[in-house]
């Protein structure tokens, strides 16, 4: 296996994980970042990000020496005399005005290293970037001597590691067939399919894989209200549906909304995207309109079952809100479905208690105004009319649900993720809610 000098330009999670991993597959790499104080704690193996494995690489690769931090891209061009083989951009693409890609940090990293990228170095774009930006940075490059490819991170969060050294598939893009293997020569150990094809295929992969992982999500969420007003069990009807190989069991689970970082950005970008081909991709608008329903569907739920009422209102309720992470394993709040669910209940004027495990009441998170949050899910519950799942954190399942229920002041639960045992909460005294399980 060749060892390559890799450059990561950003350390997010997409770049901690890569700059970590390909130093775990033998390569020397220098990650960089512009935000000063975390360089230096990641100089300490401090990780911000709750990402199983990842301290452990990282500490792995600092001491062997293939992994190091540094401050700004300028500094990783010059880190070794000869600079890097490959420069991988692992910056954010936020959602920007109206739903469309903000590349301007990418685009800045460009510039900067426009001048200081050794001749054959490739450049590589693993942020998700709508599709004709790796043409639009070598235009921006201007170097005929440097390639750029695209190769898309499948990445989950709180399983970042295992999947980027358990991929389902490589693939890169790129005009420049050598630079493209040369990109898929760095996972060679892994094994993994390898899709070889040119820039806008590798960037529409990703936007296409997301996009239709929503529209699963979206359609059991659906299918899951259907069963909701036919008497059917959901449990049963995805489990049915997922012994055909053709559609498969991962991805089936009903919830309060999909959230996270990638797909409620990548469904506005397909939009977009598909938009200004002069194309009406009316299946991801429906997508991503069922998504938000889905959200309201769940203050229905728990408007119907606080007040015994379709309309009733739900003024001055007070509701116990467990987990506000967009799924369990991990601390984020992006586009957290439980947010979304918090922010419509408070507008209908219910007074917020919550409590999840990766949330510290001392730490206030600005998305959380209206929330009071609490490390102890006895005391989130205390006088509550209501208690709503709304993060399937396993820990939830082993709480006493029977003095939880001595503790509320209705004994009603609503499971937005069908995650307890729907016998365990009734034995506990509860009503159990869940979705599409009438
Ligand atoms: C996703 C993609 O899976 C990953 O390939 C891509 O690189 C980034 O976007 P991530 O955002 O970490 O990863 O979360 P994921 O595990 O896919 O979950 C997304 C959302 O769907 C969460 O809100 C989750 O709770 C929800 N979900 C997921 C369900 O409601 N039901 C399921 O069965 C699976």
């Amino acid at each position: 296996m060749f060892v390559r000098r890799i450059a990561v330009v950003g350390t997010g999670y997409v770049g901690l994980t890569t700059g970590a991993c390909l130093a775990s597959l033998g390569h020397d790499v220098v990650c960089a970042d512009v935000d000063a104080a975390k360089v230096e704690r990641l100089r300490r193996g401090e990780i911000d990000i709750l990402e199983p494995g990842l301290a452990e690489l990282v500490a792995e690769g600092m001491a062997a020496g293939r992994l190091t931090f540094v401050l700004g891209a300028t500094s990783a061009m010059r880190h070794t005399a000869e600079g890097p083989e490959v420069m991988f951009l692992c910056v954010p693409t936020p959602m920007g005005v109206g739903g469309v890609a903000d590349l301007s940090i990418v685009e800045a990293v460009v510039e900067e290293v426009r001048e200081l990228l050794p001749p054959g170095c490739v450049v590589v774009n693993k942020s998700t970037v709508p599709v004709g930006t790796a043409e639009r940075t070598a235009e921006l490059l201007g170097r005929d001597d440097v390639a750029v490819v695209s190769n898309p991170e499948f990445l989950r969060e709180g399983s970042a590691v295992y999947d980027f050294l358990n991929p389902d598939r490589i693939v890169v893009g790129g005009s420049q067939q050598d630079a493209a293997e040369r990109v898929a020569a760095l996972y060679a150990r892994l094994g993994a399919p390898t899709v070889l094809t040119d820039a806008p295929s590798a960037e529409l992969v990703k936007y296409a894989a997301n996009c239709f992982l929503a529209m699963k999500l979206s359609y059991v969420n659906a299918v899951a209200e259907l069963c909701d007003r036919l008497g059917a069990d959901i449990t049963d009807v995805t489990e049915g549906m997922g012994y055909d190989k053709r559609i498969g069991q991962a991805f089936l689970q009903p919830g309060p909304g999909w959230g996270g970082s990638c797909l409620p950005k990548d469904t506005s970008a397909m939009l977009q995207l598909a938009d200004a081909a002069d194309f009406e991709f009316r299946l991801i608008r429906a997508t991503i309109d069922t998504n938000t329903r889905q959200r309201q569907r769940m203050v229905e739920k728990v408007r119907l079952a606080v007040t015994g009422k379709r309309g009733g209102s739900l003024s001055h309720k007070r509701i116990a809100l467990f987990g506000l992470t967009f799924k369990a394993g991990t601390d984020d709040l992006r586009d957290s479905p439980a947010l979304a669910v918090a922010a419509l209940l408070r507008q209908a004027g219910a007074d917020l208690v919550g409590y999840d495990p990766a949330l510290r009441p001392d730490n206030p998170h600005p998305d959380l105004t209206g929330v009071t949050v609490v490390d102890d899910p006895y005391l989130a519950a205390k006088d509550a009319e209501a208690v709503v799942v709304l993060t399937e954190w396993p820990e939830f399942r082993s709480l006493d649900w029977s003095r939880l229920a001595e503790s509320v002041s209705r004994p009603t639960v609503i499971d937005t993720r069908n995650l307890l045992d729907p016998a365990v909460a009734r034995r506990g005294g509860f009503e159990w809610i869940g979705i599409g399980k009438s």
